[in-house]
């Protein structure tokens, strides 16, 4: 059976006008591809895991997405509409319909309000409900996360760093969405409580039917809840597949640097695995490398790298790469 899209991404581009004006210089402007040309879909009902070191525009897709920044050029296509450059007004109808869990519940939840307050306010849109049903939602949403009545009047500073991402995602299924993008939720939580907030994410996509972007840098964790995984790299997608094969087999040099970087429990395999460290930096997106944007870190890089972008193309059914290695 064919999968339904939910969402398709086609050549999205994010970027930021940066004041590089100081005291000595006159003013200036520089401009920085955060997200630079991106494209993949997203079947519904699943986990699509995104990846790729700090600083190369995974938060900035998943806030472009869904419309929290205004993008500079492509297509952001919901369920059939394209609301890439949709007015507030227009655009009022599908914010409902997609939200975020951040990676900080205590700088994401206002320290003034109670949890009642946070969660109610996440249904504002919803203007058909009284009073009392509000207040059932409320309770109904505590209960789903794994918290209870009791919590309701409590603030953000009376709980751990556990329950308050439990209120972070109560808050953010408040107006009952279809997608949200988790943006790595569990990083600032206690290794200990990592996988109970994975794997309550989890069972409320199986009950609610939810699509998931889930950002992180723990290849791990996404290799453990995400259907399928994309790469990016320094504002581009890089490789994307499904998670098995993915991880059985990267294909794009900057996915095999990576994945060869996770531990492996067993000490014997560890032994066999050959490292693959990657040399320097990350370009700056003010001024990235004119070919391939991994060009000046890939051990495979060939004087074509340095010329050419690689174009980004499905080579088997279901594998996207940008790499001059894989075209035909
Ligand atoms: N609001 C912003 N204004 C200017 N530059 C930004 C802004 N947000 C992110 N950036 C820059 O965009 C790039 C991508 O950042 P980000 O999306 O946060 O990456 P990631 O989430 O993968 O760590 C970085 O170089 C970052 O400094
Ligand atoms: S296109 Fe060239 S530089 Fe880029 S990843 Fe492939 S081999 Fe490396
Ligand atoms: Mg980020």
């Amino acid at each position: 059976m064919e999968k339904e899209v939910i969402l398709k991404v086609e050549g999205l581009k994010k970027y930021f006008t940066i004041d590089k004006s100081s005291k000595l210089f006159k003013p200036s402007k520089a401009i920085l591809k955060a997200v630079d040309d991106v494209t993949f879909d997203v079947y519904k009902g699943e986990t699509l895991g995104l990846v790729g070191e700090s600083g190369c525009g995974k938060t900035t897709l998943g806030r472009t997405i869904i419309r929290i920044y205004h993008p500079t050029e492509g297509k952001i296509i919901f369920e059939g509409q394209d609301i890439a450059f949709l007015k507030p007004k227009e655009l009022k109808k599908y914010r409902k319909d997609m939200h975020m869990i951040f990676q900080d519940p205590y700088a994401s939840l206002d320290p003034r309000m109670t949890v009642r307050e946070i969660i109610e306010e996440a249904m504002v849109n919803d203007t058909s409900l009284a009073k009392d049903d509000r207040e059932r939602r409320v309770l109904e949403l505590l209960e789903m996360v794994g918290l209870n009545s009791d919590h309701a009047s409590r603030f953000p500073h009376e709980f751990s760093g556990g329950q308050r991402q439990r209120v972070g995602i109560a808050r953010s299924l408040a107006a009952n969405p279809k997608f949200i993008v988790c943006d790595e939720p569990i990083s600032a939580l206690d290794v200990s409580i990592q996988a109970q907030v994975v794997n309550l994410l989890k069972d409320l996509q199986r009950k609610l039917g939810l699509t998931y972007l889930f950002i992180a840098h723990d290849l791990s964790m996404v290799q453990y809840i995400s259907d399928r995984v994309g790469v990016m790299y320094l504002g581009k997608m890089v490789e994307l597949a499904d998670t098995k094969e993915l991880y059985a087999n990267p294909l794009h040099p900057y996915t095999q640097a990576l994945m060869s970087a996770i531990p492996i429990p067993d000490p014997d395999h560890e032994r066999e695995k050959r490292r693959i460290v990657i040399e320097g930096e990350v370009p700056s997106p003010i001024d990235p490398p004119k070919g391939c944007a991994f060009c000046t870190r890939c051990p495979k890089a060939t004087k074509r790298c340095f010329e050419e972008v690689p174009p980004y193309k499905e080579i088997v059914k279901g594998r996207f790469i940008a790499c001059h290695l894989y075209e035909r």
